[in-house]
């Protein structure tokens, strides 16, 4: 395509764009999934489970659930990035109901505060138990914690629809600790199913504003349904049980690789995380990305604020901007070390429709964005693929997604398998986990707190004596002019 043709009409707006939904703050093909599609009891129908979810890749997925006796029927956000069950137990001005405690017979409180921070907002309440059910979920009611959500701050936001979150990750980010067991370890632990869930999220080419028709999806508890998916499915190990903590070998922008240390890709991690909308880069990986897209794409004049994410760029109705940019493709490290296999998304899933911000106009933002804690396979990057959560065999599979498709055309590709032997043996090797930085940081404040106290203690008994001779009265100033 000549210059010519990328004269056309291009404009910016200034617009507010809410982007990152919520977050703290990572072969053989086959391994024939089918294995899992019925569970030994034969009590799991997984077609009864598809279409169990609503939302899209900007306010996220959630589920119908129905909490307490008798039950109350509230929407539960989807979120393998936290591992709490926690809902709204007292009213917020962004959510139309929540979960009253005291009209259920079941619900037990257990007495103990929690709170919760994600990157985005955060909340306090407190902690008990409950049955739940779910409609569209295993047949059975199970006993779960629950973190009854008393205030909150920027975690309901305007048009969600949702009154709570459902954390599937690991225990040991469940919080206070890691002995508040998380909803799915409670699920496996009571319905014998297995130790595996799966995500179908179909907001593909969809406006991530379109408030009026959510798109929907699927969240499979116990195992892969093969009519989700076709193809092979590839699966990359878990590096570490808290989040789902992948390997990103590589990233290509077009055909190009960017060719960067593959340490920067999982610097401090990389995640694949449902509850975050976009596709969160390493500082870094983020700026070689959008220089690498900025001279693959016939663009050469965009804003950087269009890049930042504080501006919308906008065309003529119909003229969808999608040709003038490169596929964007992800290499993990395969189940078989020595390999790698790789994901791809087209522009149809990265740059994304924003609905009616003038009539006229078709306005889109840039689904990716950089991140300060690590890389994060958001729903922007999910939304291609169909996502299993193998947590018995300590894997995350993808495949592609039946529901990967706009205008006909299939928005993402995978393929594999391609050695690894041009990059390190670990690529996420050396980065230190947040439970141990607390560690660390406990540790540190222990000492701190001990120097203090003997510096306290020196400086308290010579005073007292002072004291007495009426020298120096005020301890405090004493301490921290010594400390100075
Ligand atoms: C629940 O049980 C009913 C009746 O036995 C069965 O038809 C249905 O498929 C089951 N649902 C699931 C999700 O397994
Ligand atoms: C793993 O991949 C390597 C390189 O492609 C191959 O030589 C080896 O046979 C594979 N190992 C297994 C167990 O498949």
């Amino acid at each position: 395509a000549s210059p010519a043709e990328t004269s056309f009409k291009l404009l910016f707006l200034s617009v507010l764009v809410p982007t990152v939904l919520i977050k703290h703050a990572h072969q053989t093909p086959g391994g024939n999934v089918l294995s899992l599609a019925s569970d030994p009891a034969g009590q799991v129908n997984f077609l009864d489970m598809v279409g169990n979810l609503l939302g899209d890749s900007g306010r996220g997925y959630y589920m119908e659930m129905s909490i307490g006796t008798p039950g109350q029927k509230l929407n539960i956000l989807v979120d393998t990035g936290s591992s709490n069950f926690a809902v709204a137990a007292a009213p917020h001005t962004f959510i139309t109901h929540y979960f009253n405690t005291e009209l259920s017979s079941t619900y037990q409180s257990a007495g103990r505060a929690v709170a919760v921070r994600y990157t985005q907002g955060n909340w306090e309440g407190e902690l008990g138990t409950d049955r739940i059910s779910i409609p569209k979920g295993p047949n059975g009611t199970i006993t779960i914690n629950i973190a009854a959500i008393l205030s909150s701050d920027g975690f309901f936001l305007p048009g969600v629809n949702w009154q709570g979150i459902l954390g599937l990750a690991y225990p040991m980010l469940a919080r206070p600790d890691s002995t508040v067991e998380p909803f799915f370890n409670s699920m496996v632990r009571q319905l014998g199913i297995p130790d595996v869930f799966s995500l179908q999220m179909c907001g593909a080419g969809l406006s991530a504003s379109n408030t009026a028709d959510p798109a929907g999806g699927s969240l499979i508890m116990g195992g892969a349904e093969p009519t989700l998916y076709q193809g092979p499915m590839w699966y990359t190990p878990i590096k570490e049980e808290w989040y789902y903590q992948v390997e990103v070998l590589k990233l290509e922008v077009g055909e190009q690789n960017l060719n960067l240390d593959c340490r920067e890709y999982n610097m401090d991690k990389a995640i694949v995380d449902s509850g975050t909308t976009l596709l969160r880069l390493p500082v870094n990986v983020f700026n070689a990305v959008v220089e690498a897209i900025t001279h693959t794409s016939l663009i050469q004049d965009f804003s950087s604020g269009f890049w930042a994410g504080t501006k919308l760029a906008c065309w003529m109705k119909g003229e969808t901007p999608w040709r003038f940019f490169p596929k964007l493709s992800i290499y993990l490290r395969a189940t078989n070390t020595s390999q790698s296999f790789r994901i791809t998304i087209l522009p149809q899933l990265y740059i994304q429709a924003i609905t009616d911000v003038d009539g006229t106009l078709d306005c889109f933002r840039f689904g990716v964005s950089s991140s300060a804690n690590g890389l994060v396979i958001g729903a922007t990057v999910m939304e291609g693929f169909y996502v299993v959560f193998d947590r018995a065999q300590r894997r995350v599979g993808f495949a592609l997604s039946t529901c990967a498709v706009s205008g006909g055309v299939a928005v993402s590709e995978i393929a594999g398998p391609f050695s690894a032997a041009d990059v390190a043996a670990d690529c996420s090797g050396g980065a230190l986990k947040e439970p141990l930085l607390w560690v660390i940081s406990y540790t540190l404040m222990a000492v701190c707190a001990l120097v203090l106290l003997i510096l306290l203690l020196l400086l308290v008994l010579p005073c007292r004596r002072r004291h007495h001779s009426g020298e120096i009265t005020d301890e405090s100033s004493l301490v921290r002019h010594r400390i100075k």
